[in-house]
């Protein structure tokens, strides 16, 4: 059923190289650097990176590997894609449009978080300097302030918008070429500094890599799942729709693995070099939301901005090359299935979800959820993160495992091997059990566990 005669129109990766980068470029974003030391803080450290890592493994993996097949297979967006494998009518098209109302509400926070790195770009031109409350809270100034926020947002969202216009060769991959590699050495630099020549490095070391299950909660699980599938930009269809512009002579499981590996490689690298510096300076692990905004300056402080401004000029990018892909998602999907062309597509979705952020970017604008006062953006992360995405992975799981067919798979996958067998048998019972549970846990609705 694979409809090649599209691929032409669409666009393509101009090289290998080129996908494994773009895929890594999405994957590699806020997640690794903002997110993951952030909520490895709340979350209590060494047993949630170890559940976390657990499930990049057992599920993200596989994961990947079966949506790159999805995309591969079909040449087409996500909601085209079920489609395409079952029928017109099909059912399972609900999963792509999960992944299409994810991609898009993810965005919308994404870029707001995107900003604030912006505009630390220009706050380190400008120095970081006093005592360590006066750096804090130069962020609660930025966030606070709805003025700052908008505009960072806007001009964020104004850059991803015009990137995507761009489409796939000229726009994503030869950006992502040039700036990985130099936010990898830049990442690598501070953390070597941070584990050399500040007294903290040890202390992250073990707060990182020794488990104290006793720290380990319900949501805590949950959370490690959510951030494995939001990290790897997987439950979505950003890597499906990565997948629909690769040739066919490459090997993808070569690629899923490379992207992972990348991918998890970042994340301890800068939860080891932001938790260094929490334990150097004493700060509060647990920080939240601002830890990068918060602990990062304290360092630069006296680094000067010879350090910092290039890092969060990295940092930006890192977040550009994700949210291309987040964008690329849902309007792939109006160019394909409604024919519009990629500047309407662009420009009119691009909008909404514009607008969509300004929700995230008032701090003030406060609603329940789960029992407390919380402001938008933390609302839409959790929920995406934690059951939208974890969901559209189960039901991607459920659709390669069980129903697409099995030609399709083995001519994607390249063999009939044992590695082939393998993963047919992850994929049918063990990633989507494991996914089930965890979403289950989440919710505090397992038989046989108390729940306080
Ligand atoms: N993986 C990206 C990050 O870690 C975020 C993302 C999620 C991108 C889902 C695409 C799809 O920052």
């Amino acid at each position: 059923m694979s409809d090649n005669s599209q691929t032409s129109t669409r666009g393509n990766w101009g090289t290998r190289v080129g996908f494994v980068l773009a895929a890594t470029g999405s994957a590699i974003g806020l997640g690794n650097i903002w997110k993951f030391p952030y909520i490895t803080g709340v979350y209590g450290g060494g047993a949630f990176v170890l559940v976390y890592l657990f499930c990049v493994l057992l599920i993200g993996l596989p994961l990947m590997i079966a949506e790159l097949m999805i995309g591969r297979r079909t040449q087409k967006n996500p909601v085209g894609a079920f489609k395409a494998l079952h029928h017109e009518k099909s059912i399972w098209q609900m999963t792509g449009w999960l992944g299409i109302a994810s991609g898009f509400l993810i965005l919308s926070f994404y870029s707001v978080v995107a900003g604030w790195a912006i505009a630390y770009i220009f706050k380190s031109i400008v120095g970081f300097s006093g005592t360590t409350e006066m750096i804090q809270g130069q962020f609660i100034e930025l966030v606070t302030s709805p003025k700052s926020s908008i505009l960072w947002h806007t001009v964020f969202m104004g850059l991803t918008i015009a990137i995507v216009i761009g489409g796939i060769k000229k726009g994503i991959e030869r950006w992502s070429k040039i700036l990985m590699p130099l936010l990898f050495a830049l990442l690598l630099g501070l953390m070597i500094y941070g584990l050399a020549f500040t007294h903290g490095g040890v202390q992250a070391l073990s707060f990182l890599f020794k488990p104290d299950f006793s720290k380990l909660t319900a949501e805590g699980i949950l959370s490690a799942l959510g951030h494995a599938f939001f990290t790897l930009s997987l439950g979505m269809g950003a890597m499906l729709t990565y997948g629909s512009y690769m040739k066919r002579e490459t090997n993808l499981i070569k690629d899923a693995i490379t992207v992972s590996f990348l991918d998890t490689l970042i994340a301890l690298m800068a939860g080891v070099t932001i938790f260094s510096m929490v334990f150097n300076y004493n700060l509060e692990p647990a920080a939240g939301p601002g830890l990068i905004f918060q602990t990062l300056p304290v360092l630069f402080a006296q680094t000067g901005p010879w350090i910092s401004v290039p890092f969060f000029i990295l940092l930006s990018f890192a977040a550009l090359t994700s949210s291309i892909s987040l964008l690329e998602v849902v309007v792939s999907y109006f160019i394909d299935e409604r024919k519009w062309s990629r500047m309407k597509a662009t420009l009119i979705l691009g909008g909404m979800i514009y607008l969509t952020g300004i929700l995230s970017a008032v701090a003030s604008w406060q609603v329940m959820f789960r029992g407390k006062e919380q402001g938008w953006l933390d609302v839409f992360d959790f929920v995406t993160t934690n059951y939208m995405l974890p969901i559209g992975g189960l039901l991607t799981c459920i659709f390669v495992a069980w129903v697409m067919p099995d030609k399709d798979k083995v001519e994607e996958f390249g063999s009939r091997g044992i590695m082939y067998q393998g993963l047919i048998l992850l994929l049918r019972f063990v990633t989507p059990l494991a996914v089930f549970i965890v979403i289950l846990h989440g919710l505090e609705l397992l038989p046989f566990m108390e729940y306080k």
